[in-house]
């Protein structure tokens, strides 16, 4: 959106109401930040905050009783009051300095000017804003240069690249994740400055990271993003584990791929394919313990046996480090590092039922995450073996279609578990419980017995027997 066209489009009857207030209140009232960068950018924003020169809290106070039938909070700890109006969060802020002590993650609030509201922000397309005052209404106020820069793409802070990251050393990774969801450049001076000042993201709270993180990885294009973070060097401060995938290894004449340049492929193949967050986790740490098993063998070369057991062993330390979710989320990234080479080897082979079924049970609802993952993971440059691997899982697709038709495993479970096995021979949950359980699953799944009661039941008291267990009412 034009500059020009911003008066008429936030002229509402709701930022008529503020403008009123402010004015009969005696402050002057601004729309700032995201929300006017991201109208000129005519990208879709939820949140809009707005300063006022005084108190927030007090001017809300005001405001509240102009807005019938809208809650609003207050949050006196942070100086803010929140309200919701047409599904958009509206936050109300006096104007401020702010900055953070040499090793505090809290910062020093003070309050401020308008000037010096605007040049503590951290971009100059962030520190654009609008007015609310009756007389300058939709005004906007570019102190710095912001709408230039929005045209030249470029991030450029509003003081000394130095002071405003040391002010807060989020905004380096803030820079970095703007440089990658809109394909902005970092500006070289500032960039310089984030190279020599990356030590300082130590101070910064793991949560604060790991939320940009995840902004970078929901990005369109998230090795945009982790290219900035390792050549800054911030990768390494974050996430050393992930950093260890690069680099490649000659030995007789033979060398492996980057694993860290291939992932990033990977990520941004899954990233064309799926918006989940937790699907492109998955595409991040699918080869994550290659490191950790990379052999070198005269006959076969370089070797990662066992990789994916490994990484999917990982993944919940991972996941504990950088503060994501241990609940579902993790489980399920868990299986797709676990599982991402099985619809490989399915495809090299003629694809048999019982691979198919064995697929299906473990991959079960996630199936099609799995089948994302493993065509993200086709990164050859020769088209002819992207067209013939393609094709290959396509096979494995549908033949998953089929079978699952015919035998619905994915939500299948044995006609026998393990509560039955343990009243039958009344046996407590242990090894011999487990041998039961997997030679059922597994003869149903390989088609060695029908997947009905009578025959699991068969099988059951011949394991046991193998096993010397006998039922107790007939000792
Ligand atoms: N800001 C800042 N330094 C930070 C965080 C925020 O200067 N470390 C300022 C910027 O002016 C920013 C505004 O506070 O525009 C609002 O911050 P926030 O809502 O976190 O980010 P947005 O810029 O709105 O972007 P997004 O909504 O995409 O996170």
């Amino acid at each position: 959106m034009k500059p020009e066209e911003i008066r008429h489009h936030i002229d509402t009857p709701l930022f008529r109401t503020i403008s009123k207030a402010a004015s009969d209140y005696g402050v002057s009232a601004f729309i700032v930040g995201g929300y006017v960068r991201d109208l000129i950018l005519d990208r879709e924003s939820k949140d809009i905050d707005i300063v006022v020169d005084g108190s927030g809290i007090d001017f809300a106070h005001f405001l509240s009783e102009r807005l019938q039938g809208t809650k609003v909070n207050y949050f006196k700890n942070f100086g803010t009051a929140m309200f919701r109006h047409n599904d958009i969060e509206y936050e109300l802020v006096g104007a401020r300095k702010e900055s953070y002590k040499r090793d505090s993650r809290k910062p020093i609030v003070e309050d401020g000017t308008l000037e010096e509201d605007r040049e503590r922000r951290d971009f100059t397309i962030n520190a654009l804003s609008i007015s609310l005052d009756e007389k300058a209404f939709g005004e906007v106020i570019d102190p710095f240069g912001g709408i230039q820069h929005i045209t030249e793409k470029l991030l450029v802070t509003p003081l000394e690249p130095a002071i405003t990251y040391s002010d807060d050393p989020l905004r380096m990774m803030r820079a970095i994740r703007f440089a990658s969801q809109l394909g902005f450049r970092i500006e070289d001076r500032s960039f310089e400055a984030i190279k020599s000042q990356k030590d300082r993201i130590k101070i910064v709270s793991q949560e604060r990271i790991t939320d940009e993180l995840n902004k970078i990885i929901l990005s369109d294009k998230p090795s945009v993003g982790f290219k900035l973070l390792n050549t800054t060097g911030i990768l390494e401060l974050i996430f050393p584990k992930f950093t260890q995938l690069q680099g490649v290894e000659v030995r007789k004449g033979i060398g492996h791929k980057d694993n860290f340049y291939h992932t990033l492929k990977v990520l941004d193949n899954v990233a064309d394919r799926s918006n989940d967050l937790w699907l492109r986790w998955a595409a991040i740490l699918h080869d994550i313990a290659k490191p950790d098993t990379k052999q070198f063998d005269k006959k076969s070369g370089w070797t990662f046996h066992g990789h994916e057991d490994l990484g999917a062993k990982l993944t919940p330390g991972i996941f504990r480090g950088l503060k994501l979710p241990m609940d579902q989320k993790m489980k399920f990234v868990q299986k797709l590092v676990r599982l991402h080479l099985r619809p490989i080897s399915l495809s090299k082979k003629e694809v048999s039922d019982s691979g198919i079924r064995r697929l299906l049970f473990d991959a079960g609802e996630d199936l099609d995450s799995l089948m994302i993952l493993c065509e993200s993971d086709i990164t050859s440059k020769n088209e002819v073996k992207v067209k013939k691997f393609l094709g290959n899982f396509q096979r494995v697709r549908l033949k998953c279609k089929e079978v699952e038709e015919s035998d619905k495993i994915k939500n299948w479970q044995p006609p026998i578990g393990g509560e039955e096995i343990m009243n039958t021979f009344g046996l407590k949950p242990g090894r011999e419980v487990g041998i039961i359980k997997t030679a059922i699953r597994e003869a149903i799944l390989e088609g060695e017995i029908k997947n009905e009661y009578e025959a699991a039941k068969g099988l059951m008291m011949q394991k046991a027997q193998e096993l010397g267990l006998r039922e107790p009412n007939n000792i």
